[in-house]
């Protein structure tokens, strides 16, 4: 989705070089996220100026150094913001790039991640006022009501005005807004969508929290409705300006009560301000942040029912910046897929005692008694995450004897289905911002479930307003074709599912087979990588003209199959399809013919005996499979191309086999010539319902 980059400097000498090429960095770390167009706004020679270009974040960087304007000039404060979009209202091009303006000398500029709902009764609003609009955004309304609020009230701090705007605006989003009006300061807010602030100072911050600081008595002015519209004219009226309470960002002051040199980097997530500090701190849904004179300052409308806390942690990023670098790996995907020796020892590193077959989910400390009382679990995700929720569904039922149900979020938010105060629902999230888990999230919390997080992103939503959880540890993902964070989120949930039946003694030999079935997983997951040459041939050799390819399996592998498919689908463009093994008769089977593509996974769990009989329905099909099994299955007769793949606990098994399907997807998106870590149409992170 969207991207959002902010950076602002104070009593730090920088030339215009140096900031733009801030910026257009910044917007380098956030491309993995999707998106089709990208643009920045700064301070030019007379006034603001923005920059937009469709395509990639190097075509603006192209048309920025195609400017002639003073490189060199120098700035000892300034704030810029950029930007890059991801359309969803308004085709990708220049005019529909952010940042969007408030008219054509610059004077407010906004740039925003996610959707604006109520943005068709603004614009009638306006509109009605004669404001002229120059694209098909839903943002831009929200700059164009800026000035509107603005003009209407003229003295008005630039963090009241965004306060007065905000409370207009429904639905989700993160802001940074820029005036000429309020030079060298920006304003941030967000709800629903993410925004962390990262501070860089030559000197140690006095404390490491900023106050949260208070408004009182500024709730949405309830005047008429003279326009009919639905929509409060705010400036038609008094809206009693907010008083502030307002105490210092003490954080950043030096020892003498005086700004100190400082800079500030804005971002949707930290891979775009690791590079710079690791000192960040998260806006949480509804704070207003104030940069300005080297000082920040987050205030809030002191609300009834609001329970955020009344500070910001200033907390220290742990990624670090190779984390972010693809170093020798061609693509982002590759990488990650190579990493997974290791991010899976990373999602176990201290919380499984592979001697004393224990497992310590600190986590899920002081809620395991409850978890076990549920009446039933829930576990709610999208994509890649609801297959891993589906891939250990099985182990989670053997062990904890809880009633298990698997959601989509979307599905399930749109059937509102039932949730009790004794069910515990379960949201599985690699970045925890996808807008469909958080929403059906906060469904479930209104209902008084208990809500358990498990997500590869510290600071996340998902893992901030959950009660309790698992951060997976996989590292950062930016490949947006999710493959390790699924290997360590299929892990801590059969994790989880160890620790909840670790008082069953009936389970005691079950659960030491699973322990140390993954203490061999590391070595395995080489084994299979060892083969990618092989995999690659098999794809420039059989696969790569194909234009459809059926993967099959049952049991465990249902989850695989599925999970294969949707990799091949996103990042080859090849049609693919997960089929259950034993759902072929009922319909699927029509397909199979000498020239349909398939794979079936075929390795030696107790369904073994069924899935040969579905190779016999395929094989009497003509279909020639290519199946994966396990290495030293000597059942199978020598006429199948096969790959070959260690054994483990069948539990376990879907954690193996998900590789080569992995590799083979990258490997027929390479051939096929696609972009692998940007596939088109996608974003890595789904912010918008
Ligand atoms: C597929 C993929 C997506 C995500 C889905 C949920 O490779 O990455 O299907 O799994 O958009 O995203 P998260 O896990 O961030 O909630």
């Amino acid at each position: 989705m969207c991207g959002i980059f902010g950076y602002c400097n104070f009593l730090v000498e920088r030339d215009r070089r140096f900031i733009l090429n801030t910026l257009l960095n910044g917007l380098s770390r956030l491309e993995y996220r999707g998106y089709d167009s990208a643009g920045m706004s700064v301070d030019g020679d007379n006034g603001i100026q923005i920059y937009k270009e469709v395509g990639k974040v190097s075509a603006l960087r192209e048309l920025v150094e195609s400017q002639s304007i003073d490189f060199d000039k120098t700035f000892i404060s300034h704030s810029g913001m950029a930007h890059t979009r991801w359309a969803t209202h308004g085709k990708p091009s220049r005019i529909n790039s952010h940042p969007h303006r408030s008219g054509i000398d610059n004077e407010f500029t906004i740039i925003h991640n996610g959707i604006i709902t109520n943005y068709k009764e603004i614009k009638t609003f306006l509109l009605k006022k004669d404001i002229v609009f120059e694209t098909e955004t839903d943002t831009e309304v929200v700059i164009k009501l800026t000035k509107y609020l603005y003009d209407s009230q003229k003295d008005i701090s630039f963090t009241d005005l965004v306060k007065a705007v905000v409370k207009e605006v429904e639905g989700g989003f993160s802001f940074i807004f820029k005036s000429s009006r309020y030079p060298d300061e920006l304003v941030a807010t967000r709800r629903g969508s993410p925004l962390l602030i990262g501070v860089k100072t030559s000197q140690k911050l006095k404390v490491d929290f900023v106050d949260v600081e208070f408004s009182e008595g500024a709730e949405r002015a309830t005047l008429n409705d003279p326009t009919g519209t639905g929509f409060v004219d705010v400036a038609s009226g008094t809206t009693g300006a907010p008083h502030l309470n307002r105490s210092m960002s003490r954080a950043f002051l030096s020892e003498d009560g005086s700004p100190q040199p400082i800079e500030y980097f804005l971002a949707s997530d930290a891979s775009a301000i690791v590079e710079h500090t690791k000192r960040v701190l998260y806006l949480e849904d509804d704070d207003i942040a104030h940069i300005g004179a080297g000082e920040l300052h987050i205030h809030r409308l002191r609300r009834e029912n609001d329970n955020s806390p009344i500070s910001r942690t200033i907390e220290t990023l742990e990624i670090e910046l190779a984390e972010i670098m693809k170093g020798s790996f061609d693509h982002f995907m590759q990488k990650e897929i190579y990493e997974q020796p290791e991010s899976v020892v990373n999602t176990m590193r201290g919380r499984v005692n592979f001697e004393d077959h224990k497992i310590t989910l600190g986590g899920l400390r002081g809620y395991l008694s409850t978890i076990r009382r549920a009446r039933r679990i829930v576990f709610i995700a999208c994509g890649t995450s609801y297959h891993s929720c589906l891939a250990t569904r099985a182990v989670f039922e053997e062990l904890t004897e809880i009633p298990t149900q698997i959601e989509l979020a979307s599905d399930f938010l749109d059937r509102r289905s039932p949730i009790f105060r004794d069910d515990v629902c379960v949201f599985v999230s690699q970045s925890g911002e996808t807008a469909d888990t958080i929403l059906a999230m906060r469904y479930c919390l209104e209902r008084g479930a208990l809500a358990v997080g498990i997500t590869n992103t510290v600071g996340s939503s998902i893992s901030r307003e959950t009660h309790c959880g698992v951060h997976i540890n996989a590292g950062p993902e930016i490949g947006v074709a999710s493959t390790k964070a699924y290997t360590s989120q299929y892990i801590a949930l059969v994790m989880m599912a160890l620790q909840l039946s670790e008082d069953k003694l009936s389970t005691e030999n079950r659960r030491k087979e699973i322990i140390d079935g993954l203490y061999l997983l590391p070595g395995h997951i080489k084994e299979v990588l060892a083969t990618a040459g092989d995999l690659q041939q098999l794809s420039k050799d059989t696969l790569s003209k194909e234009k459809s390819l059926l993967i099959m399996g049952r049991g465990y592998q249902n989850a695989t199959c599925l999970e294969g498919a949707l990799k091949i689908k996103e990042i080859s463009y090849m049609h693919s399809e997960g089929i259950l093994a034993g759902e072929l008769k009922h319909g699927p089977l029509a397909l199979v013919d000498e020239n349909m593509p398939v794979i079936l996974i075929m390795t030696q769990d107790s369904l073994y005996p069924k899935v040969q009989s579905a190779l016999q329905q395929v094989s009497a099909r003509k279909g020639q499979p290519i199946i994966i099994c396990n290495t030293g299955d000597d059942n199978l007769i020598n006429d199948y191309r096969t790959i070959k793949v260690p054994k483990t606990a069948d539990c376990l098994q879907g954690l193996i086999n998900v590789v080569p399907l992995q590799l083979l997807s990258y490997y027929l998106a390479v051939l096929n010539g696609q972009d692998v870590d940007f596939p088109r149409n996608l974003a890595k992170s789904v912010t918008v319902e």
